[in-house]
C-alpha cells in the first residue's frame, strides 16, 4: 500500500513556439486545464502501475477544484483523506515549447494547508510506502516522514521543487529522488567535489546515508546506496511534453518497490514509464498503465 502525502494542482497549460524571455510577450495555444500537482501525479502514476494508493492533501472549493480529481477518481486512488478547504485550489502555470520542454510556476493555494496530521493514526504500517514531494509545507513533509519511519513504512522523497535539506532532516528517508541538475546543486550545497553523475550520486548517498537516485532525462537514471551503483536506460522517444515525467518515475518506482521488486528492477520500469509519459501532452493524462510499461520493456 502506498500513501502519498502532497500537492494536488490544476495545471493551466499554454503551448508556445519558444518559451518567452523575461519581458517578452508571445502568443500561446488555447488554454488547457489539466490535473497535476507533484503529489497527485505520483499517486496516479503509482496507481496506473498497479499499486494500491491513498492520496492525502487539500484542494479548494473554487470552480477548478474538480479538475484536480478528474483522473485520480476513475483510476481508483483512495481520496477519502483529501480535504476541501474554502478558497483556491493549487494551480500551476505552465508553458510548453515545441521541443516538449516547459516552465512551471506553482501557486500553492490549498496545498499550503496540507498537514501531516491528516495521516490518521495507524494508517501507516510496516511494509507500506510513504511517498513525499516538496510542494506542501516543508515542516509537514518532514513530520510525515518521521511518522512514516516510526510506523515502519519505507519513506521515498522526490526532492522537487528542489531544496537542499540537511542529513538530519533526511534521516527518516530511505530513498531520495532528484534530477541530474538537482543532484549537482545538492552536491554543491553539501560541499562535495563536482564530478559526473555517478560520482555525484555516490557522494550524496555516502554523505546522507541513504539511497540517492538521479534521473537523467533521455539517459535514464542512476542510483547509489546500499545496492551499490545501479544504472538504467530510458527508451528512445520523440518528446512532445516532458511535464510530469519525473513524477511518473517516482510513482512507478514506488509501485514496483512496494510490490517487493529490487531497486534495479523498479528503476528499469520507472525509467521506461518516464519516457512514455513524454510522448503525450499534459501531466496526468500522459501517464502510462502497467501493461504499456511492461510491453515497452520487452
Ligand atoms: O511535476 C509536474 C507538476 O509540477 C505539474 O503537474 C504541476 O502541477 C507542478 O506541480
Amino acid at each position: 500500500m502506498i500513501t502519498v502525502f502532497g500537492s494536488l494542482n490544476v495545471d493551466l497549460v499554454s503551448r508556445v513556439v519558444a518559451i518567452p524571455k523575461p519581458g517578452e510577450t508571445v502568443h500561446g495555444s488555447d488554454l488547457q486545464l489539466i490535473p497535476g500537482g507533484k503529489g497527485a501525479n505520483q499517486a496516479l502514476a503509482a496507481r496506473r502501475a498497479g499499486a494500491k494508493v491513498k492520496m492525502i492533501g487539500v484542494i479548494g472549493d473554487d470552480s477548478v477544484a474538480g479538475v484536480a480529481l478528474q483522473e485520480l477518481e476513475p483510476a481508483g486512488v483512495d481520496l477519502s483523506a483529501v480535504r476541501r478547504r474554502h478558497g483556491t485550489t493549487g494551480v500551476a502555470i505552465i508553458t510548453v515549447d515545441q521541443k516538449g520542454e516547459n516552465t512551471i510556476v506553482v501557486s500553492p493555494g490549498a496545498n499550503a494547508e496540507a498537514r501531516a496530521s491528516q495521516i490518521a493514526a495507524g494508517a501507516l504500517n510496516k511494509g507500506d510506502t510513504l511517498l513525499l514531494q516538496m510542494e506542501v509545507p516543508l515542516a509537514e513533509t518532514l513530520a510525515a516522514a518521521k511518522a512514516g519511519k516510526a510506523a515502519g513504512a519505507t519513506v521515498v522523497l522526490s526532492l522537487a521543487p528542489f531544496s537542499p535539506l540537511s542529513a538530519e532532516q533526511l534521516a527518516p528517508v530511505s530513498t531520495l529522488i532528484v534530477n541530474e541538475h538537482e543532484a549537482a546543486d545538492f552536491a554543491g550545497a553539501l560541499g562535495l567535489k563536482a564530478g559526473d553523475a555517478e560520482a555525484t550520486v555516490k557522494g550524496l548517498a555516502d554523505k546522507l546515508g541513504l539511497t540517492v537516485i538521479a534521473t537523467l532525462g533521455p539517459e535514464g537514471a542512476i542510483a547509489a546506496g546500499k545496492a551499490g551503483v545501479v544504472r538504467v536506460s530510458a527508451i528512445p522517444v520523440k518528446p512532445v511534453d516532458t511535464t510530469g515525467a519525473g513524477d511518473t518515475f517516482a510513482g512507478v518506482l514506488s509501485a514496483w518497490l512496494d510490490q517487493g521488486a529490487d531497486l534495479a528492477t523498479a528503476m528499469k520500469f520507472a525509467a521506461i514509464a518516464g519516457s512514455l509519459a513524454c510522448t503525450r501532452e499534459g501531466a496526468q493524462p500522459s501517464f502510462p498503465r502497467r501493461a504499456e510499461i511492461e510491453a515497452a520493456a520487452r
